[in-house]
Protein backbone atom coordinates (compact mmCIF):
# COMPACT_ATOMS: atom_id res chain seq x y z
CA UNK A 1 0.00 0.00 0.00
CA UNK A 2 3.07 2.14 0.14
CA UNK A 3 2.80 3.03 3.82
CA UNK A 4 5.84 1.98 6.00
CA UNK A 5 3.43 2.48 9.70
CA UNK A 6 4.10 -1.18 10.69
CA UNK A 7 5.32 -4.45 10.38
CA UNK A 8 4.16 -7.90 11.48
CA UNK A 9 6.44 -9.33 13.54
CA UNK A 10 6.84 -12.94 12.26
CA UNK A 11 5.26 -14.37 15.49
CA UNK A 12 2.22 -12.89 15.28
CA UNK A 13 1.69 -13.87 11.67
CA UNK A 14 1.92 -16.78 12.67
CA UNK A 15 -0.60 -17.20 15.39
CA UNK A 16 -2.72 -14.89 12.70
CA UNK A 17 -2.24 -17.68 10.41
CA UNK A 18 -3.20 -20.03 13.14
CA UNK A 19 -6.07 -18.48 14.42
CA UNK A 20 -7.61 -18.30 11.30
CA UNK A 21 -6.84 -21.55 9.86
CA UNK A 22 -7.44 -22.84 13.55
CA UNK A 23 -10.59 -21.66 14.40
CA UNK A 24 -13.12 -22.33 11.63
CA UNK A 25 -15.91 -20.22 11.41
CA UNK A 26 -19.13 -21.52 13.51
CA UNK A 27 -21.33 -20.82 11.02
CA UNK A 28 -19.96 -23.48 8.61
CA UNK A 29 -21.47 -26.16 10.86
CA UNK A 30 -24.50 -27.68 9.20
CA UNK A 31 -27.45 -27.05 11.57
CA UNK A 32 -29.92 -30.03 11.08
CA UNK A 33 -33.36 -28.65 10.84
CA UNK A 34 -35.44 -29.36 13.68
CA UNK A 35 -38.89 -31.15 12.59
CA UNK A 36 -41.71 -31.20 15.03
CA UNK A 37 -42.57 -35.06 16.07
CA UNK A 38 -46.20 -34.44 15.59
CA UNK A 39 -45.36 -33.36 12.22
CA UNK A 40 -42.90 -36.02 11.48
CA UNK A 41 -42.71 -38.78 13.71
CA UNK A 42 -39.47 -40.29 12.18
CA UNK A 43 -35.86 -38.29 12.82
CA UNK A 44 -34.36 -37.01 10.20
CA UNK A 45 -33.17 -39.19 8.02
CA UNK A 46 -29.49 -38.33 6.42
CA UNK A 47 -30.68 -36.74 3.61
CA UNK A 48 -33.04 -34.62 5.86
CA UNK A 49 -29.63 -33.41 8.00
CA UNK A 50 -27.75 -32.34 4.41
CA UNK A 51 -30.92 -30.28 3.09
CA UNK A 52 -29.60 -27.06 5.32
CA UNK A 53 -26.94 -26.33 3.08
CA UNK A 54 -28.64 -26.66 0.14
CA UNK A 55 -31.17 -24.49 1.47
CA UNK A 56 -28.48 -21.37 1.82
CA UNK A 57 -27.15 -22.42 -1.58
CA UNK A 58 -30.85 -21.91 -2.92
CA UNK A 59 -30.83 -18.69 -1.56
CA UNK A 60 -27.87 -17.58 -2.50
CA UNK A 61 -28.75 -18.56 -6.09
CA UNK A 62 -32.07 -16.48 -5.98
CA UNK A 63 -30.41 -13.32 -4.54
CA UNK A 64 -28.13 -13.89 -7.33
CA UNK A 65 -30.55 -14.12 -10.22
CA UNK A 66 -32.63 -11.24 -8.27
CA UNK A 67 -29.69 -8.95 -8.84
CA UNK A 68 -29.01 -10.17 -12.23
CA UNK A 69 -32.35 -9.12 -13.08
CA UNK A 70 -33.30 -6.51 -11.39
CA UNK A 71 -34.94 -2.84 -12.36
CA UNK A 72 -35.62 -1.41 -8.88
CA UNK A 73 -33.54 1.40 -10.03
CA UNK A 74 -32.84 3.43 -13.38
CA UNK A 75 -28.95 2.31 -13.17
CA UNK A 76 -30.13 -1.01 -14.63
CA UNK A 77 -30.32 1.14 -17.83
CA UNK A 78 -26.94 2.03 -17.92
CA UNK A 79 -24.93 -0.84 -16.61
CA UNK A 80 -23.77 -3.42 -18.40
CA UNK A 81 -24.36 -5.57 -15.47
CA UNK A 82 -24.74 -6.25 -12.42
CA UNK A 83 -21.66 -6.52 -9.67
CA UNK A 84 -23.12 -9.46 -7.26
CA UNK A 85 -19.67 -9.83 -5.56
CA UNK A 86 -17.43 -12.41 -4.63
CA UNK A 87 -15.63 -14.78 -1.97
CA UNK A 88 -15.80 -16.79 0.47
CA UNK A 89 -19.13 -17.57 1.57
CA UNK A 90 -17.97 -18.41 4.80
CA UNK A 91 -15.56 -15.50 4.98
CA UNK A 92 -15.25 -14.70 8.74
CA UNK A 93 -14.44 -10.76 7.19
CA UNK A 94 -17.11 -9.05 4.81
CA UNK A 95 -15.35 -6.12 3.33
CA UNK A 96 -17.87 -3.59 2.23
CA UNK A 97 -16.72 -0.47 -0.85
CA UNK A 98 -19.26 1.98 -2.74
CA UNK A 99 -20.04 0.34 -6.10
CA UNK A 100 -18.79 -1.25 -8.78
CA UNK A 101 -16.89 0.91 -11.49
CA UNK A 102 -16.12 1.22 -15.12
CA UNK A 103 -13.40 -1.97 -14.75
CA UNK A 104 -15.65 -3.65 -12.47
CA UNK A 105 -19.07 -3.30 -14.51
CA UNK A 106 -17.26 -4.22 -17.46
CA UNK A 107 -15.79 -7.75 -15.65
CA UNK A 108 -18.60 -8.35 -13.27
CA UNK A 109 -16.38 -8.70 -10.30
CA UNK A 110 -15.73 -6.07 -6.99
CA UNK A 111 -12.73 -4.30 -6.86
CA UNK A 112 -10.43 -5.19 -9.51
CA UNK A 113 -9.47 -1.70 -11.35
CA UNK A 114 -7.01 0.33 -9.77
CA UNK A 115 -8.46 0.88 -5.75
CA UNK A 116 -8.80 -3.61 -6.06
CA UNK A 117 -5.53 -3.23 -6.20
CA UNK A 118 -4.87 -1.60 -3.15
CA UNK A 119 -7.69 -3.36 -1.50
CA UNK A 120 -5.82 -6.44 -2.27
CA UNK A 121 -2.67 -4.95 -0.52
CA UNK A 122 -4.80 -4.14 2.74
CA UNK A 123 -6.26 -6.93 2.51
CA UNK A 124 -3.18 -9.36 2.54
CA UNK A 125 -1.90 -6.84 5.46
CA UNK A 126 -4.52 -8.54 7.33
CA UNK A 127 -2.72 -12.06 6.87
CA UNK A 128 -5.04 -13.05 4.39
CA UNK A 129 -5.71 -13.49 0.52
CA UNK A 130 -8.89 -12.07 -1.61
CA UNK A 131 -9.80 -15.56 -1.75
CA UNK A 132 -10.51 -15.99 2.18
CA UNK A 133 -13.13 -13.02 2.73
CA UNK A 134 -16.10 -11.76 0.70
CA UNK A 135 -16.42 -8.51 -0.90
CA UNK A 136 -19.59 -6.54 -1.38
CA UNK A 137 -20.66 -3.00 -2.21
CA UNK A 138 -23.50 -0.86 -1.56
CA UNK A 139 -24.90 -0.57 -5.35
CA UNK A 140 -25.31 -3.85 -7.64
CA UNK A 141 -24.68 -1.25 -10.72
CA UNK A 142 -22.44 1.02 -12.25
CA UNK A 143 -23.34 4.82 -11.12
CA UNK A 144 -22.93 6.82 -14.52
CA UNK A 145 -18.96 8.40 -14.35
CA UNK A 146 -18.78 7.02 -10.94
CA UNK A 147 -20.90 9.82 -9.59
CA UNK A 148 -22.18 8.95 -5.72
CA UNK A 149 -24.88 6.65 -5.19
CA UNK A 150 -28.53 8.67 -5.38
CA UNK A 151 -30.68 7.75 -1.56
CA UNK A 152 -33.23 5.90 -3.99
CA UNK A 153 -30.42 4.02 -5.43
CA UNK A 154 -29.24 2.65 -2.12
CA UNK A 155 -32.65 2.25 -0.68
CA UNK A 156 -33.25 -0.11 -3.71
CA UNK A 157 -29.75 -2.00 -3.75
CA UNK A 158 -29.09 -1.85 0.33
CA UNK A 159 -31.61 -4.78 0.96
CA UNK A 160 -29.28 -7.14 -1.81
CA UNK A 161 -26.11 -6.68 0.61
CA UNK A 162 -27.89 -6.82 3.95
CA UNK A 163 -29.30 -10.36 2.26
CA UNK A 164 -25.27 -11.39 2.19
CA UNK A 165 -24.31 -10.42 4.93
CA UNK A 166 -26.59 -12.43 6.52
CA UNK A 167 -25.85 -15.38 4.56
CA UNK A 168 -22.48 -15.06 5.10
CA UNK A 169 -22.75 -14.15 8.48
CA UNK A 170 -18.97 -12.80 8.99
CA UNK A 171 -17.17 -12.42 12.26
CA UNK A 172 -16.13 -8.35 11.38
CA UNK A 173 -17.01 -6.50 8.53
CA UNK A 174 -14.89 -3.75 7.05
CA UNK A 175 -16.52 -0.52 5.51
CA UNK A 176 -14.40 0.89 3.13
CA UNK A 177 -15.34 4.58 2.94
CA UNK A 178 -18.16 6.94 3.73
CA UNK A 179 -20.96 5.75 1.42
CA UNK A 180 -20.30 2.10 2.68
CA UNK A 181 -19.94 3.19 6.59
CA UNK A 182 -22.70 5.71 6.80
CA UNK A 183 -25.48 3.26 5.05
CA UNK A 184 -24.50 0.49 6.58
CA UNK A 185 -24.30 2.05 9.95
CA UNK A 186 -27.44 4.43 9.20
CA UNK A 187 -25.60 7.49 9.93
CA UNK A 188 -24.51 10.41 8.47
CA UNK A 189 -21.51 11.19 10.19
CA UNK A 190 -18.47 11.85 8.05
CA UNK A 191 -15.91 9.27 7.42
CA UNK A 192 -12.91 11.09 9.22
CA UNK A 193 -15.21 10.56 12.24
CA UNK A 194 -16.95 6.97 11.71
CA UNK A 195 -13.14 5.14 11.09
CA UNK A 196 -10.99 4.77 14.48
CA UNK A 197 -13.58 3.06 16.54
CA UNK A 198 -15.50 -0.05 16.59
CA UNK A 199 -19.15 0.09 15.40
CA UNK A 200 -21.88 -2.63 15.92
CA UNK A 201 -23.81 -4.00 12.65
CA UNK A 202 -27.43 -5.14 12.61
CA UNK A 203 -29.46 -7.69 15.64
CA UNK A 204 -26.00 -9.84 15.83
CA UNK A 205 -24.09 -6.60 17.12
CA UNK A 206 -21.24 -7.66 14.43
CA UNK A 207 -18.20 -5.74 15.06
CA UNK A 208 -17.51 -3.17 12.41
CA UNK A 209 -14.61 -1.32 11.62
CA UNK A 210 -14.76 1.90 9.30
CA UNK A 211 -11.78 3.28 7.04
CA UNK A 212 -11.41 5.07 3.71
CA UNK A 213 -12.13 3.71 0.28
CA UNK A 214 -9.08 2.49 -1.32
CA UNK A 215 -10.02 5.30 -4.08
CA UNK A 216 -9.39 7.77 -1.91
CA UNK A 217 -6.23 6.48 -0.74
CA UNK A 218 -5.08 6.75 -4.10
CA UNK A 219 -6.16 10.23 -3.99
CA UNK A 220 -4.81 11.37 -0.61
CA UNK A 221 -1.46 8.94 -0.02
CA UNK A 222 -0.78 10.81 3.17
CA UNK A 223 -4.23 9.41 4.77
CA UNK A 224 -2.86 5.52 4.24
CA UNK A 225 -1.30 6.05 7.81
CA UNK A 226 -4.81 6.06 9.46
CA UNK A 227 -6.21 3.68 7.05
CA UNK A 228 -3.63 1.34 8.23
CA UNK A 229 -4.37 1.95 11.48
CA UNK A 230 -8.36 1.11 11.16
CA UNK A 231 -7.01 -2.57 9.61
CA UNK A 232 -4.71 -2.56 12.88
CA UNK A 233 -7.87 -2.01 14.80
CA UNK A 234 -10.19 -4.34 12.72
CA UNK A 235 -6.98 -6.90 13.31
CA UNK A 236 -7.36 -6.97 16.72
CA UNK A 237 -10.76 -6.84 17.17
CA UNK A 238 -11.18 -9.99 14.97
CA UNK A 239 -8.10 -11.61 17.36
CA UNK A 240 -9.56 -10.45 20.31
CA UNK A 241 -6.21 -8.91 21.04
CA UNK A 242 -5.81 -6.19 23.93
CA UNK A 243 -5.80 -2.89 22.50
CA UNK A 244 -1.80 -1.93 23.09
CA UNK A 245 -0.76 -2.53 19.95
CA UNK A 246 2.01 -4.91 20.93
CA UNK A 247 -0.13 -7.65 18.37
CA UNK A 248 1.12 -6.84 15.07
N1 LIG B 1 -15.02 0.98 -5.76
C1 LIG B 1 -15.95 0.36 -5.02
O1 LIG B 1 -16.44 0.90 -4.04
N2 LIG B 1 -16.32 -0.84 -5.36
C2 LIG B 1 -15.80 -1.48 -6.40
O2 LIG B 1 -16.20 -2.60 -6.66
C3 LIG B 1 -14.81 -0.82 -7.14
C4 LIG B 1 -14.43 0.41 -6.81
Amino acid sequence: MGVRVWTRRVAHEAVAAAAITAAPPDHTTVTPMVVGPAAVPAPPSPAAVVAAPIDTAAQWEALIQTVATCTACPLHKTRTQGVFGVGDRAARWFIVGEAPGEEEDLQGEPFVGRAGQLLDKMIKALGLRREEVYIGNILKSRPPGNRTPAPMEVAACLPYLKQQIELVRPSIILAAGSVAAQNLLASTASIGSLRGRVHRYGPSRIPLVATYHPSYLLRSPSEKRKAWDDLRLAWRIFHRAPPDGKDL
